[in-house]
């Protein structure tokens, strides 16, 4: 059992992964994904957030067995995808997905929206070419795009009617997980809130499970039942989206909150901003202990010599830092009594608060 999910519940688990890049020997060993250990219940929506370069992408790509761990692993149930032949591979990365920021670079621009769509069909030489049409234009009905938009190419619909072209793209191979990687962040604010909706809409209707990455805090909140915070390639903090977001136990989770613009600007004036302050380490060589210490305002000495090992604080809220139970105390002490006394579950409000 890891995080408390036990075998048959889990759509993935990730046992200690770690994903490098480069070579130790010549200097340019990048350890993007350094030592994270999570599962994702089946149905669920799983969170992951971080700046620029903390590994996101890169956890996403292994997920779906788009790279391969270096050390570590991930199974898919109870199957390990990485023993499996490459033609076995193919086979079985159907049904886990990923869809990223660009929509672009999954269309050819010489290609209609409908042989798009139809493309993972043909080259799995699925269904006769009236079945694989059916099946498109019943993709593209579920993602909200009128049958007329099938016949024109990527030039002539919107960034958000592309982005819905490609979740139809993504949805013909049936898959079970999907990997959404900033799908939203190309996007207009405006329309960010109705593509969480259809992420959402969707995953209940077709029971999805979805891993969603984002750098950007409102998003992952708003449609995560559990999110975890990375920094550097680890994970910092994981646990349900609300308590996490209410009450912070990570000084690093704390600042990314506090960042966050309020809903009013009296509340926004009001708000305690924490600027984080150092510079941004270099990916070749991370700090020594705790890899937030050089930017961490609560920065102590063991922080600079010793890793923080990740524990459970409360029910399901797991942390790695070594003042996370003081942190815990002065939130309690605030009365703020969130910090992880709710359950996974979303809360009622869905996403339509988004904007
Ligand atoms: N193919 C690659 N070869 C070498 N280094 C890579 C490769 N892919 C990613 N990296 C490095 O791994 C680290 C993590 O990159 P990754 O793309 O996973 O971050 P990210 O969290 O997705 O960032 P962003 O929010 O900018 O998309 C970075 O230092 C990046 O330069
Ligand atoms: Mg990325």
């Amino acid at each position: 059992m890891i995080g408390g999910i036990s075998s048959g519940q889990a759509a993935l688990k990730v046992d200690n992964l770690h994903v490098s890049f480069g070579n130790a020997r010549r200097g340019s060993l990048i350890r993007a994904v350094d030592g994270v250990s999570f599962s994702v219940r089946k149905g669920e929506i799983f969170g992951v957030i971080g700046e620029s370069g903390s590994g996101k992408s890169t956890l996403g790509r292994c997920l779906v067995g788009l790279l391969s761990p270096s050390d570590g692993g991930v199974l898919h149930g109870d199957i390990d995808p990485f023993k499996f032949s490459r033609r076995e591979m193919n086979r079985h990365r159907r049904k886990y997905q990923i869809v990223s920021q660009d929509p672009n670079a999954a269309f050819d621009p010489r290609m209609t929206i409908l042989q798009s769509v139809c493309e993972p069909l043909n080259i799995a030489g699925e269904g006769t070419r009236a079945e694989r049409r059916e099946k498109a234009f019943a993709m593209l009905d579920r993602v909200s795009l009128s049958p007329e938009m099938a016949n024109r190419y990527p030039h002539e619909i919107s960034g958000g009617q592309k982005q819905r072209a490609n979740i139809a793209r993504a949805l013909m191979l049936d898959p079970t997980v999907i990997v959404c990687d900033e799908v939203v962040a190309a996007l207009d604010v405006s329309i960010q809130a109705d593509m969480l909706n259809l992420f959402s809409r969707l995953q209940e209707q077709l029971g999805l499970t979805y891993v969603f990455i984002s750098h950007d805090l409102r998003v992952v909140s708003h449609i995560s039942d559990r999110v975890a915070v990375m920094y550097f390639g680890k994970i910092v903090e994981v646990g349900p989206a609300h308590a996490v977001m209410e009450t912070p136990l990570h000084p690093y989770t704390e600042a990314l909150r506090s960042a966050e613009p309020e809903i009013t600007p009296a509340a926004n004036d009001a708000k305690q901003r924490i600027i984080l302050q150092g510079e941004i380490p270099s990916a070749l060589s991370p700090p020594s202990g705790c890899r937030f210490h050089t930017r961490c305002p609560r920065v102590r000495d063991m922080c600079r010599t010793e890793e923080p090992k990740q524990r459970e604080l409360l029910p399901g809220r797991h942390v790695a830092c070594h003042f996370a139970e003081e942190m815990l105390a002065q939130s309690e002490g605030r009365g703020a009594g969130h910090a992880g006394r709710g359950t996974a579950d979303r809360g009622a409000s869905g996403t339509e608060a988004l904007t």
